[in-house]
């Protein structure tokens, strides 16, 4: 998911798109793609929004620089994550589908979990938690006692967790019905959008959702301090390589 108009970096962003920023020695959009190429994941929808459309074609092309390939989608307007995934449907209706926001630095890759839900008739649906600091800036999950998600609230005042609802989502074949069903019942948010986190609430609700905590460094870079932060562990990482 590479729209939204990255105002909170402005005026980085005034002429250019946040996932074309870099992160340490690449452009965003990179590090989140190999996220999924690295899970094994070959076949990629890339929703864009904005001006910057030419730009992101140019630089990524048909993938396979990335050993997959690519198919686009325009959000006419930043809608919400949930909106922007509804716009894919022709491609992916009828498919399981993995879903990453464009500004999600993960250091895991998700290839075991990816094989468990692709094989799985038990989970419609894989969320994917990492302990935070600031859980007041995400989606927080609050937990059973035995670990499954309760509900999300998100960006929450008096957050009831620190657990934080990361940006990538695992859905059953079900996917573009239950966000239907979402626009219906729930519409959207106070800021004009169709949110993921009330997606995940109905799968969490009426399906069978597994949540996964995730064990490596993860960061949004959709902030000053978490793209300079996002850029500071990609540096470690490779020095830690060449070591
Ligand atoms: C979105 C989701 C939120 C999630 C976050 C992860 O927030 O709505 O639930 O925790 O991504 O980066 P946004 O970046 O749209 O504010």
């Amino acid at each position: 998911m590479a729209g939204g108009t990255g105002s909170r970096l402005s005026p980085l962003t005034n002429v250019t798109n946040k996932h074309l920023l870099p992160v340490y020695d690449e452009p965003m959009i990179y590090k989140v793609i190999r996220t999924l190429t690295n899970s094994g994941i070959s076949d990629i929808t890339i929703v864009l929004g904005g001006e910057s459309v030419g730009d992101f074609i140019r630089l990524l092309g048909d993938g396979s620089e990335f050993q997959a390939h690519f198919n686009y989608v325009y959000q006419q307007r930043a809608g919400g994550i949930a909106e922007a995934l509804f716009l894919t449907r022709k491609i992916i209706e009828g498919n399981k589908v993995a879903v990453i926001l464009g500004d999600n630095i993960f250091e895991d890759s998700f290839d075991s979990e990816l094989y468990e839900f692709k094989n799985s008739t038990d989970f419609e649906c894989y969320l994917f938690l990492k302990e935070v600091e600031d859980p007041e800036r995400f989606g927080v999950a609050e937990l059973n006692e035995d670990g499954t998600i309760k509900s999300i609230e998100e960006k929450p005042k008096s957050p009831k967790t620190n657990y934080a609802v990361t940006g990538l989502y695992f859905y059953d074949e079900n996917i573009f019905n239950v966000i239907k069903k979402v626009n219906k019942e729930i519409g959207y948010s106070k800021r004009d959008e169709l949110e993921i986190t009330d997606v995940n609430n109905y799968y969490i609700k009426n399906g069978k959702t597994k949540s996964v905590i995730i064990k490596g460094f993860w960061s949004d870079a959709g902030k000053f301090d978490t793209l300079l932060k996002s850029s500071n562990f990609i540096k470690s990482q490779k020095i830690n390589k060449v070591k």
